[in-house]
């Protein structure tokens, strides 16, 4: 069976990252994509990619689960999953995953992945950050999240703005621990020029074996 991944699209900026994470993630076939998505995200779906975004995405995904169904699979711990990437996370749902309140389907599932030791990333957004979001965001590293702020990859020298949310989407499931075909990689400098790597999943494969015989 294909690992599960649970993706939730809440309210903040960067729709797109979100729709391009499950792009990703349902295109390579490796795993059954669940997705929560907040009225909040469903509004910035609607502004910032189009009226037809959330049709697309529920073709993509095996589930989508409306976000007051706080009985759906993806809201019990023995529904087992690879983990959840929360892309764009609003600030509001990174406090609320950090008070614990389990309030709608995205905070609990988020709750879930935190209670049962599995990889919750959550892409925030916002800026400026007040004392409360810094504390918000510590306390739920602390928990065990990894919080990967949404930032541009300028060293990955994107020429469009497509390439770098495309770019930011592989870091993402990179940090579950998936490798997909088309990720660029940093393998250092020569001399003054960047050198990128285009790793495919066979290719980085065969690396890890090799590094795990040296
Ligand atoms: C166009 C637009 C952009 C927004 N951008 C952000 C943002 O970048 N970060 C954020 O925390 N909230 C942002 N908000 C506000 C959230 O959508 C709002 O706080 C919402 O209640 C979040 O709830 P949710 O986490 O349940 O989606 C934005 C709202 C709109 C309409």
């Amino acid at each position: 069976m294909r690992p599960r991944v649970v993706v939730g699209i809440s309210g903040a900026s960067g729709a797109a990252l979100g729709v391009r994470v499950v792009e990703l993630l349902a295109g390579s076939g490796q795993s059954e994509v669940h997705l929560v998505v907040t009225p909040g995200g469903e509004r910035t779906l609607g502004l910032e990619v189009g009226r037809d975004a959330q049709s697309r995405l529920s073709s993509l995904v095996v589930q989508r689960h409306a976000i007051d169904d706080v009985g759906a699979s993806v809201a019990s711990g023995s529904f087992r999953t690879l983990g959840m990437i929360v892309a764009p996370c609003s600030m509001r749902s990174l406090s609320s995953i950090a008070a614990g309140t389990g309030d709608n389907l995205l905070v609990r599932a988020a709750g879930v992945h935190l209670k049962e030791r599995r990889r919750l990333i959550l892409a925030v957004r916002e800026s400026p950050l007040h004392l409360g979001h810094l504390r918000a965001m510590t306390t739920v590293s602390e928990y065990g999240a990894v919080v990967a702020p949404i930032a541009p990859t300028f060293y990955l020298g994107p020429k469009t703005i497509a390439e770098m949310i495309d770019q930011m989407a592989h870091r993402l499931v990179d940090l579950l621990g998936l490798t997909l075909d088309g990720r660029k990689e940093w393998l250092g400098t020569n001399g003054s020029s960047w050198v990128l790597g285009h790793m495919t999943a066979t290719q980085t494969a065969t690396t890890n074996a090799n590094k795990s015989e040296q």
